[in-house]
C-alpha cells in the first residue's frame, strides 16, 4: 500500500480531523466533486439527470458507526422513506446501506431486524436492497446477516471485496444461493495478513472472482455487478462474458458519482447496463478520505478548493 494511501486511510478514522474538516467551507467545496449535496433530494435530483442519459442509480446516506439503536432505527426509517421517494419519482434507483449504520456494532439482532424491514420493502417495491461491505472485522457478521436475509427475501445484494484473501472461499460458499454480488476491490486500510497489499494482485483477484461470477451467471445465477472504475478490468470481464455466452444485460457496471463520468456514458453507448452510486448526508468525512486514498492525486482538488 502506498504511503499516501496509508496516511489518508488512517486520517479517515480521526474524529478530530473529521470535526475540523466538516466545519470548513473549502472542504465542503471539494466534497461536491463526489457528492451532489447533503440531502436525499440532491441525490435523487442527480439520479434523475443520470436517468436521462440511460444511467441508473444507487443511493446511500453517509454515516457509519452509531452510538444508539434509536439512531439505527432512524436510519432504517429514513431508507423506508427513500424507497417511497424513488417509487413516487419513478426512478431506476435503489438504496445501498452499511450494516454499522443500522446498528451492527450494538446488536446483531437489531441490525438484522432493521435490514429485514428494508428487505421486505425492497421485495414489495420490486427494488433491491444492496448491502455494502465494511472493514474486515465486519465480514463474518455481514455474511451472516446476508444469509439470514436471503432465507426470506430475494431482492437483497451484497458487496464482496477482492482485496481480501478470504473472498474466493466466501464467494464459493454463497454461490448456491444465487446471490446478487457487487464485486469491489476494497476501500479500507487492511493489514497484509488479511488483504493483498499490492494493487496488481488485487486486480488479478478481482478478475478471477469476476470470471467466477460470470460463469455462475451463464448457468442461471444472478447477473453480477462490477463496482469499479477500472476500464481495463471492465474490458477483460466484458470479453469473458461474451466468451461464456453471458448476454447483454447479464452483468452491470457500477461506478461512483463524479468518477469516470465519460466512461459511464461510453459504456451505455456500448450497450452495457450502468449505475452510479450517489452518496449524500452530512457525515461525509471518513467516506471522503477513502475516495482521496483511492487516488491521492485527488488531494490536489482539496488544495484548489482551499485556494478558493
Ligand atoms: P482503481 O483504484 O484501480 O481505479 C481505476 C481507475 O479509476 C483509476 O486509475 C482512477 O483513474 C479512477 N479512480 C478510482 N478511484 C478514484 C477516485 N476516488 N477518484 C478519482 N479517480 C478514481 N468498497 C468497499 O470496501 N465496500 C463497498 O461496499 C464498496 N462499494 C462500492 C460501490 C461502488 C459502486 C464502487 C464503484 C466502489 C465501491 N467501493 C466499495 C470502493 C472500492 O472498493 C474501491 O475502493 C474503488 O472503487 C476504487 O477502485 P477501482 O475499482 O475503481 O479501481
Amino acid at each position: 500500500m502506498s504511503l499516501a494511501r496509508t496516511v489518508l486511510l488512517s486520517a479517515s478514522r480521526s474524529r478530530w480531523l473529521a470535526d475540523q474538516m466538516m466545519r470548513r467551507a473549502f472542504a465542503r467545496r471539494a466534497v461536491k466533486r463526489f457528492m451532489p449535496g447533503e440531502d436525499v433530494t440532491d441525490a435523487l435530483g442527480a439520479a434523475q439527470t443520470l436517468a436521462a442519459g440511460g444511467i441508473g442509480a444507487v443511493v446511500t446516506q453517509l454515516g457509519e458507526n452509531l452510538t444508539s439503536l434509536t439512531e439505527a432505527e432512524a436510519v432504517r426509517d429514513h431508507y423506508l422513506g427513500v424507497f417511497d421517494l424513488i417509487r413516487e419519482r419513478r426512478l431506476a434507483s435503489q438504496p445501498s446501506v452499511k450494516p454499522t449504520q443500522l446498528g451492527l456494532d450494538l446488536s446483531f439482532e437489531a441490525c438484522l431486524s432493521n435490514l429485514e424491514t428494508l428487505a421486505a420493502k425492497a421485495d414489495a417495491d420490486g427494488s433491491l436492497l444492496s448491502i455494502d461491505m465494511e472493514d474486515s472485522s465486519y465480514v463474518d457478521r455481514t455474511l451472516d446477516l446476508f444469509r439470514k436475509l436471503r432465507e426470506k427475501h430475494e431482492r437483497v445484494g451484497l458487496a464482496l471485496q477482492a482485496y481480501l484473501y478470504r473472498t474466493p472461499k466466501d464467494l464459493d460458499a454463497l454461490l448456491p444461493l444465487k446471490p446478487i454480488i457487487r464485486l469491489v476491490k476494497g476501500a479500507y486500510a487492511e493489514p497484509p495478513a488479511v488483504a493483498f497489499p499490492k494493487k496488481a494482485d488485487v486486480d488479478e483477484a478481482y478478475f478471477a472472482l469476476g470470471e467466477k461470477l460470470l460463469g455462475a451467471a451463464a448457468k442461471g445465477g444472478a447477473p453480477p455487478i462490477f463496482g469499479t472504475h477500472d476500464m481495463r478490468l471492465v474490458a477483460r470481464l466484458a470479453a469473458k462474458a461474451a466468451q461464456l455466452g453471458v448476454k447483454d444485460g447479464g452483468f452491470e457496471i457500477h461506478m461512483l458519482y463524479g468518477i469516470g463520468s465519460s466512461d459511464q456514458r461510453a459504456l451505455v453507448r456500448a450497450g452495457h447496463t450502468v449505475r452510479v452510486l450517489i452518496s449524500y448526508g452530512s457525515a461525509w468525512f471518513p467516506w471522503y478520505m477513502r475516495r482521496l486514498a483511492e487516488r491521492p492525486a485527488n488531494v490536489w482538488f482539496v488544495v484548489k478548493s482551499l485556494l478558493g
